[in-house]
């Protein structure tokens, strides 16, 4: 599929009305849709449909005969219409053997949709495509004993049994809508109720549906969406529109949630959380899952996609309205490093592969393969420097504009950045290459420094993308700050209070949006120069403030002017940022001094020590005293063994521990609780900081004699009344020596027997298994493939077992004889014959092979080819073939 071959569709569609039959092995689906024909020239009506038995099709209620249409594998198409007519086709389904699960499935004893991207097709013949919008009203036929909740999108307004007793529901929806955001749901659930008053006044009733033994655990899901309605009023001045919203959680999903209109569907994984269940993280990404979905009823329903080539526009902007709803609700510093040390980690490692692509991609095979973390992540970026650049106020204005220019309708990544110049009278021009040219930029930084002048010198570029050998300039938005010797703003307030006189001269734009210190500069050229004079002696620049643009920096700096940064920054994105870099260059130099790193630890785990009860507090530091992952510092240094710099990290680790217990010890006692769980932002917070002093703790205990910190994990796995210490216990028990194997077998079998009535705890004994990097393992995670509770053809499951392995446990994943590999790749050529959009999805850490050494990178390959060969879907064919091209 080609954007450039993009062409709006011919007919315009006045209905769509959808009759369901639920049998035991089959459902019968009966679609009536008026389509009305937009222009003479064109009349042939293309359909989508696949894996379809037609039963029957008819034209304004007359049958057709078998020549007067055609049919393939994908399409269906009738020529010689008139310019309006009604349009009826019977197709037959099979939805109990739908292991892909597109289209309508079985989950369980429950019947859901899932239709985004392309998912409707496997339901009916019809334009499957953004653009084409519809009004829908659906019916639901089924045996009545055994679906006492029978759910589609919009408002019920019939509900009865039938002479034959079954029961037959039919929904309406009110508003036009793409087939994507279609759903449809039947099974017994049980239900949650409340309610929610918008700004207007209107009450919009609110449902949570699950399995009955989980009901308990939404609760947190139904106060995340009443949050999340408040806050789009107050923050975008979005409303809801239907009388219900409804969420239903089930357990067998391919991704994380999905927003069909007023009928969102969950994974249980991002709906379900108590404190038994769920850990920390995962109250805070149902929360963020919860936002997300629901803003798209504005960034994705009420205005959508003019095709896939846009779904950034949808997805991007979602990300970043769910981001920054998370950064108002908990901390906004850590939110931001979380995000961007995912972009750093997986989007600039995609960025740099080659399956490299833009955030608005020119080409796809299997649109399935495009919901990316560059569509997602770095979209979202996109919208955040757009954001900055144009300020709060002006922001908000561009964005009411474009929900009100393009309601209702279809719209682009360009309708966007239009709305965006139109209010601000930017010129985004040059801005415009952050959709078109994939790759991450690279600016280079030259400081020098005399007297009391700084002088910056800036210089872009941007390594070749597939297809995209040079590219053209960013206009990139970096924010500076300066930092004085006692920590002072000095370009802000602060400065000019202790009577600093602070000159900058550049020819780039800039500007000092909320005079507290942090100028925003338009970086619009490949090279450039910023001095600043008046500097007060000793104090550091701050660049790259808030991580304003999506970029790699390399600016070479002293460890006294990041310990400064680290230390004093007020920009919490900085200090963390200053730390890492520390830290990293400790652990790729192995012989190196570690006497920064360690003023840095000591600084930092003595304010923690002395840190006032304040989660935001809490929670920075937890993050800048935790090392940086090995894929980061492996990132930063292209061509090392990754099992030496993961080994070069847990060096760290003891030596640290050891050098500083006394602290470790006492954060450890001032931060455990022995309240009961609650998911605040300082519980959440102490107990990060807790489990991070533990990991340096234990780490050198195990150095001074091995097995010696099974206690001081094992006593917090016995005393603990929630999931997120038990997990954390638990995964660094199994992390000890070797010799300890049958404790760790007693705990293993405890933590499986313990939890064993819950699906998602028990995800999580698999995905701590299969993350434990001790050398090794393999045969384990091998055993556990063969687990009886280990089940291929539930996604959840098979992530908790494969993802985990490939993406976390560096140590065995990558062992040098290429055996894991050979291991994922049996399971993802398995797991393509049951689910192609999983197993392409599980296939994505070996696409990663560049980073690393060339003899793994052999073996990756080897893996790859072998996949490429024996794969049966065109999702894996295209995930391999591009990434194997390079
Ligand atoms: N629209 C997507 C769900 C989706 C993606 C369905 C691809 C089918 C194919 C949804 O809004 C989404 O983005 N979900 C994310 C979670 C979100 C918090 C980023 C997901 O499912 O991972
Ligand atoms: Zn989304």
């Amino acid at each position: 599929m080609r954007l450039e071959d993009y062409q709006p569709y011919s007919f315009e569609l006045e209905s769509t009305d959808l009759t369901f039959d639920i049998r035991a092995d089959h459902t019968d689906v009966e679609s009536t849709t008026s389509f009305r024909r937009k222009n003479d020239e064109q009349n042939e009506l293309e359909l989508d449909g696949i894996d379809l038995e037609l039963l029957s099709i008819a034209i304004d209620n007359r049958p057709l005969t078998s020549n007067e249409y055609s049919v393939d594998s994908t399409k269906l198409s009738i020529v010689d219409l008139p310019e309006r007519f009604k349009l009826t086709i019977q197709t037959r389904i099979y939805p109990q053997a739908n292991t892909a699960l597109e289209g309508l499935y079985r989950s369980g004893d429950l019947y859901c949709t899932q239709c985004e991207a392309e998912g409707f097709r496997k339901i009916t013949y019809y334009p499957d495509r953004p653009d084409v919008q519809s009004k829908f009203t659906t019916t639901l036929v089924a045996d009545s004993g055994q679906f006492g909740v029978m759910l589609a999108n919009g408002n019920l307004i019939r509900d009865e049994i039938t002479s034959d007793n079954r029961r037959r529901v039919t929904w309406v929806d009110p508003f036009n809508k793409p087939s994507y955001l279609f759903a449809l749901v039947a099974g017994n659930l049980a239900v949650l109720e409340d309610n929610f008053t918008t700004l207007s006044g209107r009450n919009i009733a609110l449902r949570i549906y699950s399995e009955p033994h989980n009901i308990d655990a939404c609760t947190h899901a139904m106060e995340s969406l009443k949050r999340a309605m408040a806050w789009d009023e107050s923050a975008f001045g979005r409303e809801y529109d239907l009388d219900t919203f409804m969420i239903v959680a089930v357990e067998d999903f391919n991704m994380g949630a999905m927003e069909n209109k007023g009928l969102n569907i969950f994974n249980t994984s991002c709906v379900l959380a108590s404190p038994s269940t769920a850990t920390d993280a995962a109250y805070l990404r149902v929360e963020g899952v919860v936002a997300h979905e629901y803003f798209h009823n504005w960034s994705g329903n009420r205005v959508t996609c003019r095709d896939w080539f846009q779904l950034s526009l949808k997805e991007g902007f979602t990300v970043f309205r769910d981001s920054e709803f998370s950064a108002a609700m908990n901390s906004r510093n850590v939110k931001r490093i979380q995000d961007v040390d995912v972009l750093r980690t997986a989007q600039f490692a995609e960025d740099a592969s080659p399956l490299a692509h833009p955030v608005r991609p020119t080409s796809y095979i299997e649109i399935s393969n495009f919901y990316t973390t560059t569509i997602y992540e770095k979209g979202a970026e996109v919208v955040r420097m757009l954001s900055t650049m144009l300020g709060q106020d002006n922001f908000r204005s561009a964005t009411d504009l474009y929900f009100d220019r393009h309601d209702g309708g279809a719209a682009t990544t360009e309708d966007f950045v239009v709305a965006m110049e139109d209010v601000s009278g930017v010129n985004l021009d040059r801005f415009r290459n952050w959709y078109s040219q994939a790759g991450t930029p690279v600016i280079e930084v030259e400081e020098s420094r005399i007297n009391d002048l700084i002088t910056l010198h800036l210089k872009q570029s941007c390594p070749p993308s597939p297809n995209q050998p040079s590219k053209s300039t960013f206009h990139i938005p970096i924010s500076i700050g300066l930092i004085s010797i006692d920590g002072q703003d000095a370009l802000g307030q602060a400065g000019a209070a202790n009577g600093f006189d602070i000159h900058v001269h550049t020819d780039l734009n800039f500007e000092n949006p909320n005079a507290d210190g942090t100028l925003a500069f338009h970086f619009d050229c490949e090279e450039t120069t910023i001095t600043i004079s008046g500097v007060p002696p000793k104090s550091v620049v701050s660049f790259l403030r808030g991580f304003s643009a999506p970029v790699n920096v390399t600016f070479p700096r002293s460890n006294t002017d990041l310990l400064h940064l680290a230390t004093l920054d007020t920009d919490g994105f900085v200090r963390w940022d200053a730390a890492q870099k520390i830290l990293g260059s400790t652990i790729t130099t192995p012989a190196s001094d570690t006497q920064f790193a360690k003023a840095l630890l000591q600084k930092l785990s003595r304010s923690a020590v002395s840190a006032a009860d304040d989660g935001e507090t809490k929670a920075l530091l937890a993050s800048a005293m935790t090392l940086p992952s090995t894929l980061y510092v492996l990132d930063q240094n292209p061509g090392r063994d990754v099992i030496e710099l993961d080994g070069g990290r847990d060096r760290l680790l003891s030596e640290m521990g050891i050098a500083l217990e006394d602290s470790w010890e006492e954060i450890v006692n001032q931060n455990i609780s022995d309240s009961p769980y609650h998911a605040d932002g300082i519980s959440i917070a102490r107990r990060s900081l807790s489990h991070l002093a533990m990991d340096y703790l234990g780490a050198g205990l195990e150095k001074r004699g091995p097995g010696t910190a099974w206690d001081l994990y094992y006593d917090l796995y016995r005393r603990c009344d929630n999931l997120t210490d038990r997990l954390f216990a638990f995964s660094r028990l199994l992390r000890l020596e070797a010799s300890l194997a049958e404790k760790k077998s007693v705990v293993i079998q405890d933590f499986h027997d313990r939890f064993n009535a819950s699906a998602l705890v028990t995800d999580k004994w698999f995905s701590v298994q299969a993350g434990c990097k001790v050398s090794g393992t393999l045969p384990r995670i091998v055993e556990l493939a063969t687990h009886p509770e280990f089940d291929l053809q539930n996604p959840n499951r098979a992530r908790a077992l494969l993802s985990t392995f490939a993406t976390v446990n560096h140590r065995e994943f990558h062992r040098s004889d290429g055996k894991s590999y050979t291991f994922l790749a049996d399971q993802i050529l398995k797991l393509d014959s049951l689910n192609p959009q999983l197993a392409s999805r599980v296939c994505i850490p070996l696409t990663r092979w560049q980073r690393f050494d060339s003899g793994r990178q052999e073996r990756m390959k080897d893996s790859l080819e072998r996949i490429q060969r024996d794969c049966q879907s065109k999702d894996l064919r295209e995930v391999t073939q591009k990434s194997l091209v390079a």
